[in-house]
């Protein structure tokens, strides 16, 4: 059979995607399956077999990142795919698993049409890629590059205050492979766009050509606790109306600042969170973007004088302690043109984009020349149980990663 006509199996890579988002099914349609849980340990269990399956050299690494390769006709620089299985709370089954399973399809595809490439082909899972467990987010991969020390990385408590090196021991994915397993030619990683443009504009690929900074942090407030109904409000120092103030500070700051900055205030707790007792205590995280590296140093300035003002204003103590910050990645333009030839060359509809989202791609990018394929997400929504790609888009993305990763293999 010639390259030209392969194409993947859209209906197997829909079944399986719901076969993956059956394990952490939550009642709401969507998936919780957090890095390093028993779901987590379920999903990698699955995909393990499936790459086993199609006789790929299955191997895990000490941070847990798995990968399954296909020999090519050369020992030589593999090229690489993937994505992550673990999800937020409140996920979908596309953002992550795509890039994961569409590997796994193109290999099918590649060996029901007896194609052999001259590199090898990797299928990557990396860990905790969504940072919803453990921060940073794409820790996996971070490691995996040498971005962070292993024994820092195992150091890290979730939100739930176990340490991550444990829990990768107690699902059995502290592998003992060398790290870094690969030194790829290219690495491309197909992914939901998470936001609303590609659906908005009726086109379904995205060749991702770069991708947001991002900035985490978590602002620990004290104050002190005190009877809701006899404190005048000149005396108190209420943690719960600082939390607040910083929600209110952060959409200000957004909306001044303009361009591509968004600011969110995605958790908040408050001690000890009672009606009638004024707060001494609240935690609250804060995630800040933007494409331009300056832009998002002035966001983070702001925020910090803005942090000192409100807690000599209300006589309360804030410390910020920072969970996450990797600065806005270019992804290699030769990867990004070839994404937009193949997309051309199967017929599809194509644009460059920006990533809003955090990826291991970005991670990637800094061992070797890496893009990213984005399919529609309907109505931009993601990390959230609506979470939808419609199948000929799922299918087109798979088609247009198959034949890129064919190419950059040749
Ligand atoms: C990962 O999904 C991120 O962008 O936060
Ligand atoms: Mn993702
Ligand atoms: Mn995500």
């Amino acid at each position: 059979m010639k390259a030209e006509s392969l194409r993947i199996d859209g209906d197997r890579l829909v079944a399986r995607l719901a076969e993956l988002a059956a394990i952490g099914a939550t009642d709401e349609g969507g998936c919780c399956r957090l890095a390093l849980t028993d779901e987590d340990r379920a999903g990698r269990d699955l995909v393990c077999r499936w790459m086993r399956e199609l006789g790929l050299e299955v191997r895990v690494d000490p941070i847990g990142n798995l990968f399954g390769c296909r020999a090519g006709t050369e020992d030589t620089a593999p090229v690489m795919t993937g994505s992550h299985i673990d999800t937020v709370r409140t996920g979908g089954r596309y953002d992550g698993c795509l890039g994961v399973l569409a590997g796994i399809e193109v290999v099918r595809t590649l060996d029901a049409a007896g194609l052999r490439t001259r590199r090898p082909l990797v299928v990557g899972v990396f860990t905790n890629e969504e940072g919803a467990r453990f921060a940073p987010d794409m820790l996996g991969s971070l490691v995996y590059v040498g971005g962070l020390p292993l024994e820092e990385a195992y150091a890290r408590t979730g939100i739930d205050g176990k340490r991550l090196g444990d829990e990768l021991l107690r699902i059995g994915y502290r592998g003992d492979a060398p790290m870094p397993l690969y030194r790829p030619h290219a690495h491309v990683e197909l992914h939901i766009e998470q936001g609303p443009v590609l659906d908005a504009e009726g086109i379904t690929i995205g060749a991702v050509e770069n991708l947001q900074g991002i900035s985490w942090q978590e602002v620990s407030i004290a104050g002190e606790s005190n009877h809701a109904g006899t404190t005048p409000m000149r005396l108190r120092h209420d943690a719960g109306y600082c939390a607040a103030a910083i929600g209110a500070f952060l959409r200000s700051l957004a909306r001044e600042l303009g361009g591509s900055q968004v600011c969110t205030m995605g958790a908040m707790t408050l001690h000890p969170n009672l009606i009638n007792v004024i707060a001494s205590r609240a935690n609250v995280t804060v995630d800040l973007r933007n494409t331009d590296e300056a832009a998002l140093q002035e966001a983070e300035r702001r925020l910090a004088a803005f942090l000192c003002s409100l807690a000599r204003d209300e006589g309360v103590t804030i410390e910020t302690r920072r969970l996450a910050r990797f600065e806005p990645v270019s992804f290699d333009a030769g990867v990004a043109a070839l994404i937009t030839r193949v997309a051309a060359r199967l017929g599809h509809t194509c644009r460059p984009m920006t990533s809003g989202a955090g990826h291991d791609a970005q991670m990637l990018a800094r061992l070797c020349p890496t893009a990213m394929v984005f399919v529609p997400s309907v109505k931009g929504i993601s990390h959230n149980p609506a979470e939808h790609t419609a199948p000929e888009h799922l299918a087109a993305g798979a088609d247009v990663l198959l034949h890129t990763l064919v190419e950059l293999a040749a």
